[in-house]
């Protein structure tokens, strides 16, 4: 074999690795799931599947709404994150990351039952600022009310 043909050779077999890794890790990248993706994207669950179903046994009525929103600005601190009027932008939000959810994003409230805002208000949400609020902060009930109060935000068009 002459040294040209030598070379040549190698050369493609160099070639013939490099590109299999490039395809390989381009694979890897799109099918794990990357957390600094999928972190903010709203089509991923917060919560278990079973969590859908659970339904918020106190019925919907002005009393339970108002009840919601004085704990919302209250005792649940909800709005420091949050924000007063829902859209994720409270004073300690802002520099969040992931940041805290808008409220009045109509995708959310379409995207999301009672049961699974309940399950984030009570277990939290991992490697979020969303931490658990039951029982240390906030009974089931106010839990309850206050996303009826939540409920009320998604209702103007964001
Ligand atoms: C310290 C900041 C902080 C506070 C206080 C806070 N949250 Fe959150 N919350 C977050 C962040 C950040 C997220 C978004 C996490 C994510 O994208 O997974 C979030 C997400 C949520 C979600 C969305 C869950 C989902 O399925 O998408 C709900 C519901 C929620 N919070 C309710 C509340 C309620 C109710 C209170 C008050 C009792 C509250 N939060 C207080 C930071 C906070």
């Amino acid at each position: 074999m002459s040294p040209i043909r030598i070379f040549l050779t190698l050369a493609s077999i160099i070639i013939t690795f490099a590109v299999l890794i490039h395809i390989m890790t381009n694979a890897f990248v799109t099918t794990s799931s990357d957390p600094t993706v999928s972190a903010f994207d709203l089509s991923r669950p917060r919560s278990p599947s079973d969590a859908r179903a659970i339904k918020n046994p106190i019925p919907r009525s002005g009393d339970a709404i108002s009840n919601g929103k004085a704990l919302y600005e209250g005792k649940g601190n909800c709005f420091v994150c949050h924000g007063m009027g829902g859209h994720g932008d409270g004073e300690a939000g802002v520099m969040l990351s992931p940041p805290p959810r808008n409220f009045t994003d109509i995708q959310f409230q379409r995207l999301r039952t009672d049961g699974e805002l309940f399950w984030t208000i009570k277990y939290g949400i991992p490697d979020t600022a969303m931490f658990a609020f039951i029982p240390r902060h906030l009974t089931e009930e106010e839990a309850w009310m206050i996303i009826h109060y939540i409920r009320t935000l998604g209702q103007e068009t964001p």
